[in-house]
């Protein structure tokens, strides 16, 4: 049978549209974006939307972290934060739409708790910074909490020190700091019981293979002062990254620190893949890369140049943001994020079992 011309333009057409849809189709359906990095939130205009002076939710801080007062000002200075009205007045309980409580000031008895009815509206927050081996058990505390305000990456409201999307524009290209050090570490806290034996351990090892410039308060005796912080890091090539006690996304500002720098961090934590979920793979080195402290060691002591540089990569497309640091400073950004976190999230919440979900 003979299929005459205008009907074979026809089939054609309408197979090369069909094969173009399913292509389209498929693209949306399995195109994810490149980088875990950079938050979703990022993506949303309506996100960047700040509510009108009257729509702020009011955000009570129940206690002061560790007792420690700040300037609820330093939200709109430090982070162009501005979202909710932060108070530490009780008064405003029956009002506050958040009310934030952290871990570490609730009595064993829930006694210093607030005692009248919660409103309908009104969300708690549990807040903490520390990993499981320093956290004690409260009893009590089930069906309590609707939002956690923690490190661990499937908290309510995340708190980290996340690298943003370079801005080229206003950046100014990256320019490898002098180095007069090879291996550096800072460190504060050596109490065993805070879970830090597994990383002295590692460093007792490493240093029979390579020397390490030790400073902080632990081993030295003198702390370092926030002003020499980020400068003496910035003088090594190399720094350890060790965190005081192991778990799922406990990834601290020990990280941040040479990252901001430029310095390349040598991580102790969880496992490698955790980090990847927060940074690029060739932004540090793992421990776990290599069977022993001597390789490691080694590796460190004969890399190359070219290889040296590739560690700085990332830095075309991300940028490290500095963390304050005095422990005063440490409580100020969760705050913020959280009084940010409030202004956008309507929703219903309830954490039903905590220590399941923090200590899992
Ligand atoms: C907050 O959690 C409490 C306790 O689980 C619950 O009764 C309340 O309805 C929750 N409120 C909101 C606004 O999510």
């Amino acid at each position: 049978m003979k299929i005459p011309d205008s009907k074979k333009t026809w089939c054609i057409t309408i197979i090369v549209a069909f094969c173009l849809f399913g292509s389209i189709l498929a693209f949306f359906l399995y195109f994810e974006p490149p980088s875990p990095v950079c938050s979703p939130e990022f993506a949303l205009a309506e996100n960047h939307r700040d509510p009108h002076p009257d729509e702020k939710p009011i955000v009570l801080l129940w206690f002061w972290p560790l007792g420690v007062r700040f300037d609820f000002k330093m939200c709109l200075t430090n982070f162009q934060i501005d979202n909710c009205v932060l108070t530490d007045d009780r008064s405003l309980y029956s009002k506050a739409h958040g009310v934030i409580f952290y871990q570490r000031n609730i009595a064993w008895n829930l006694d210093n708790m607030p005692q009248e009815p919660r409103p309908s509206f009104q969300k708690w927050i549990w807040f903490h910074v520390e990993s499981p081996t320093n956290t004690g058990r409260i009893p009590g505390l089930v069906n309590l909490f609707n939002l956690t305000l923690s490190y661990r990456r499937y908290a309510g409201i995340n708190v980290r020190n996340d690298l943003t999307i370079r801005d080229t524009e206003s950046t100014e290209d990256f320019v490898l700091p002098k180095k007069d050090k090879l291996v550096c570490w800072i460190v504060s806290n050596n109490n065993p019981q805070t879970g830090t034996a597994v990383r002295e351990q590692y460093y007792r090892e490493l240093s029979k293979h390579i020397n390490i410039n030790v400073f902080g308060r632990a081993y030295t005796g003198h702390a370092l002062s926030y002003e020499e912080y980020y400068s003496t890091i910035a003088s090594c090539k190399f720094y350890l990254s060790f965190e005081n006690s192991i778990h799922r996304d406990y990834v601290t500002e020990k990280v941040n620190g040479p990252l901001v720098a430029g310095t390349v961090p040598v991580v102790l934590g969880p496992p490698r893949e955790n980090y990847e979920q927060f940074l690029p793979s060739d932004a540090f080195i793992h421990i776990n890369d290599f069977p022993d402290a001597k390789s490691l060691a080694a590796y460190l002591l004969n890399m190359k140049d070219e290889e040296y540089a590739r560690y700085f990569e990332w830095r075309k497309f991300f940028t490290a943001t500095p963390h304050l640091q005095s422990t005063q400073n440490e409580f100020i950004q969760p705050i913020c994020l959280a009084c940010k976190h409030m202004s956008r999230d309507r929703g219903f919440h309830i954490v039903h079992d905590l220590y399941d979900w923090y200590f899992e």
